[in-house]
């Protein structure tokens, strides 16, 4: 399923990842710095596809990926992951309209309590999801433990 959108005058569509958007996908969430060392294989991804179900959504103008978000349900919060948006496509609402359409997604799963990760210096992701109706909170520290092989 998918919905088309006229936003800003560019006419796109948000519709499930496939997986044959791998290679445009990976070099976009490069683009903007998204890519870290260790992740982002295709397997990686089939998986995450498997989990994330219909919440791993991309958003399409003219056959090209120009965003993405993965959105993560866990019975307790709703998380979400890699919003991204291609440069020459930034500052034209596809990155609200994506956090709009997987909050949806997530709050018709049950999720009442969204969340996302922000490196504290991204201040147009802040202010994105300022925007979007979200409270940022500066005294929250993140612990983290990876398990990366490589
Ligand atoms: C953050 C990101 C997803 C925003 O996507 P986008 O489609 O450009 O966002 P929108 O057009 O919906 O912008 C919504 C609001 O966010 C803020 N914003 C977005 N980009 C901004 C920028 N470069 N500078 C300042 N504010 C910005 C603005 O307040 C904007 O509203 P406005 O255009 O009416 O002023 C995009 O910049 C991106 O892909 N960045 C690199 C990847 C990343 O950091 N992802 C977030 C990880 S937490």
């Amino acid at each position: 399923m998918s919905k088309d959108l006229t936003l800003l005058g560019v006419k796109g569509k948000i519709r499930g990842f496939k997986i044959e958007d791998y290679q445009e996908i990976v070099s976009l969430w490069k683009k903007v710095g998204l890519a870290e060392k260790g992740e982002n294989t295709k397997e990686d991804l089939i998986e995450q596809q498997k989990v994330a179900k219909d919440l791993f959504l991309v958003y399409e103008v003219d056959g090209k990926i120009a965003g993405t978000v993965i959105g993560g349900w866990d019975g307790w919060r709703a998380w979400i992951y890699r919003i991204a948006v291609a440069p020459e496509y930034q500052r034209k609402g596809i990155g609200s309209k994506l956090i709009l359409e997987i909050t949806k997604r997530l709050s018709s799963k049950g999720g009442k309590r969204f969340r996302a990760l922000i490196m504290s210096h991204n201040d147009p992701s802040k202010s994105m999801f300022q925007k979007t109706g979200f409270k940022l909170h500066e005294k929250i520290v993140l612990a983290t433990k990876d398990d990366l092989c490589c």
